[in-house]
């Protein structure tokens, strides 16, 4: 368990007015954590999955409350949620606030246990801005665990554990009907992670440039319905399997007939949504080509698969583009630039990039959650990612590194090596 001497890990956490550490990783590796306190994790994040799904967050929207209202609220035991709400207040998630009666400190009387909303603890609420709620309850799924516990079958075979403990490979399994429930849950969780960091990513780099941009494997749509806000005249394409196209799309159009979002009705009318296999083919007709968390849950092989089936997505868009330019009679400026873009049309994986040497990164135990839950998937170095990306027909063009701290994700742009560009290497 996490001990209580003044100087150890959870004491030393200091939180922005996000509620999050400054780098948690940075904290990990400089504190004074002992075996002991590390050895407690497992249990912290399943304590956080916990009051994720009983809500506890929501529950304490509106100011403190006793732990027996919120075991009332939430249909949960009294005494068990008191402790586990002990143990995250002890971590700064939730605060116990202790009441005095005449002076005197109650701490010991059920009556008087109130708890209270934490910056950190806020992240937990359905419907915050940046809530990672969704993120939490994957913590929950029985094969997420059951994968996560077989790690060492990962360590001692190099295979993936999460189809030994399940049978099936993660997407399979998915795309199983009897697992519905478990691929909403996954696409929930990363359609939360991606609406932390859409924001930013859409101003890391000028999306503006494009005409229409096509999001490949682009899960629930968060990213592109961003990058249509901010960008007008943009157009999308939202490119996945199928059972998560038939998810986006009840997503957005419930989200807009319950004129909830007028976001969700101009996502709509300014993107396709498409479902497909990116191991067979990807659509065309885009100039930008946007892949964003997806090549670490594969292999080399697979990797260079889907890559090369993007490369010949462009050139196919860009022969066309150019069967037309040279066609094209009307002498309009406008539509001149928008042949120009697919004349060369982009790359643009969206990923983490794996730092040489000890350096603390939270992609160093995301690598190892690839390692359990995919096919070979691994978080790469810059060196890997040229390879790859050289062995599947493409050469960088610029990488672009993210300038916060909440976000782990940089931008690797990248053209076909048969487009004559001239090739950057502008690492920023
Ligand atoms: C880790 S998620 C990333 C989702 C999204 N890009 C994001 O960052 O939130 C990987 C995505 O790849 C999709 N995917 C997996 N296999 C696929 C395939 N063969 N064809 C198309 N999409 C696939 C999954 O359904 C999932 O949405």
């Amino acid at each position: 368990m996490p001990n209580s001497h003044s100087n150890s890990y959870f004491d030393s956490i200091s939180d922005d007015e996000n509620g999050k550490s400054k780098n948690h990783v940075q904290h990990l590796r400089n504190s004074s954590f002992t075996i002991m306190d590390m050895l407690s994790f497992g249990q912290l994040s399943q304590a956080i999955y916990i009051v994720a799904k009983f809500r506890i967050a929501d529950y304490l929207k509106n100011g403190p409350k006793s732990v027996e209202e919120l075991a009332e609220q939430s249909k949960t035991h009294p005494d068990s949620l008191y402790r586990l709400l002990r143990m995250l207040s002890s971590v700064g998630i939730f605060t116990e606030s202790v009441e005095k009666e005449d002076g005197e400190k109650v701490i010991n009387n059920n009556n008087k246990r109130k708890f209270d909303m934490t910056p950190k603890a806020a992240l937990l609420q359905s419907e915050t801005k940046g809530s990672i709620r969704n993120f939490a309850l994957m913590f929950g799924l029985e094969s997420f665990n059951r994968a996560i516990n077989d790690l060492s079958y990962s360590i001692e075979t190099g295979e993936n554990s999460f189809k030994h403990a399940n049978g099936l490979d993660m997407f399979e399994y998915f795309q199983q009907d009897q697992n519905r429930k478990d691929a909403q849950i996954f696409n929930s969780a990363m359609a939360s992670l991606t609406s932390s960091y859409a924001s930013s990513i859409s101003s890391m780099y000028d999306f503006s440039q494009f005409n229409t941009v096509v999001d490949i494997g682009g899960g629930q749509g968060i990213l592109l319905s961003i990058l249509l806000k901010n960008n007008p005249n943009l157009s999308g394409i939202l490119f996945d399997l199928p059972h998560a196209i038939e998810s986006a799309k009840n997503q957005h159009i419930n989200e807009s007939t319950n004129s909830r979002s007028e976001d969700s009705k101009d996502f709509l009318s300014r993107c396709k949504l498409v479902e497909g296999d990116f191991f067979k083919s990807i659509p065309l007709g885009a100039d930008g080509y946007i892949i964003k968390n997806v090549i670490l849950n594969w292999d080399d092989d697979s990797a260079a698969t889907i890559l090369k089936n993007c490369s010949q997505a462009m050139e196919k868009t860009k022969s066309k583009a150019t069967t037309s330019t040279t066609t094209m009679t009307v002498n309009d400026a406008s539509q001149d630039d928008d042949k120009q873009n697919k004349n060369n049309p982009k790359l643009l994986i969206i990923d983490l990039i794996m730092p040489e040497g000890n350096k603390p990164f939270i992609g160093k135990f995301i690598d190892i959650v690839m390692l359990a839950l995919t096919h070979k998937g691994r978080i790469r170095t810059e060196k890997e990612f040229h390879k790859l990306l050289n062995s599947s027909g493409f050469n960088i063009t610029k990488i672009i590194h993210p300038s916060d701290n909440d976000n782990f994700l940089s931008i690797i742009e990248a053209i076909p090596s048969s487009s004559n560009q001239i090739i950057l290497h502008d690492i920023t």
